[in-house]
């Protein structure tokens, strides 16, 4: 079984998407929608703004923080491989004064989006289903995507290296998250698999080489002692 198989993790978010929203926040007691807002604050929303795009946008999870840093009314568009994901997505499209969201059903790596087409990246908690060679073409993807001067912030759940973390850390990733998982759906395996990319995944670091490798200005990024890291940056060349 090879979990980085995109159909895999397709097939994965297809199931987890009647429960994800609950199950997410209370796995992460909240700390998840801090770090999203923290994630979208990198993003300096004073710049011209025309068009974003929030990749592995789930459920859209970040547009209700978009529209409130935003300054400016612009183009959204949502990219996520999961229909079931995007139906719920869908739901909440209509719902922004500033945004005019749309949705692409797409494997952000191998997409048609335009190249040099938007003013800013975001994506929260969607690396860590990508393995090595996966986020180097994704780095790649970012470089194409952005114009000159665009903006980027990732963010996903990392592996602390503060050893007092480790155990709660542990805890979390082997014990809580498949118990809610139980819990809301009565099947911990899909909540467990979770845990397992979190760990295999470790933190943002080697996202930030790749996206450097591609030309790309970055700043790596800890939220609360390392237990989320992201990256942040622009597009300074052409
Ligand atoms: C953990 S969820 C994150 C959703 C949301 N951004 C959030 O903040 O909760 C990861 C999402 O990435 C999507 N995804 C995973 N691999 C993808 C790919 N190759 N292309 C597009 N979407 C992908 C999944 O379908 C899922 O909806």
């Amino acid at each position: 079984m090879d979990i980085y198989d995109e159909k895999f993790v397709e097939n994965l978010f297809n199931r987890m998407s009647k429960t994800y929203g609950t199950a997410n926040y209370l796995s992460s007691f909240g700390f998840t929608e801090r770090w999203r807002k923290q994630c979208i604050r990198e993003i300096d929303w004073n710049l011209e703004i025309e068009k974003g795009f929030d990749l592995m946008s789930g459920m859209g999870e970040t547009w209700d923080l978009i529209d409130k840093e935003s300054k400016q009314n612009h183009q959204l568009i949502g990219v996520d491989i999961s229909p079931a994901m995007n139906i719920k997505a869908n739901e909440r499209i209509n719902k922004y004064h500033s945004l005019e969201i749309s949705i692409r059903e797409e494997n952000v790596l191998h997409n048609d989006i335009d190249s040099n087409s938007s003013d800013y990246i975001v994506s929260t908690f969607g690396l860590k289903t990508f393995s090595d060679e996966k986020l180097k073409i994704l780095a790649k993807e970012v470089n194409r995507i952005l114009k000159i001067n665009g903006q980027f912030a990732f963010v996903e759940i990392s592996k602390p290296k503060n050893k007092l973390l480790i155990i709660p850390y542990m805890f979390y990733l082997k014990f809580l998250i498949p118990l809610i998982g139980k819990v809301f759906m009565g099947n911990s395996l899909d909540y467990r698999m979770l845990g397992i990319y979190c760990e295999k995944f470790v933190d943002c670091e080697k996202f930030k080489i790749y996206l450097e490798k591609e030309g790309l200005q970055v700043k790596f990024c800890k939220y609360f002692f390392g237990c989320a890291t992201g990256v942040k940056g622009k597009k300074v060349y052409a």
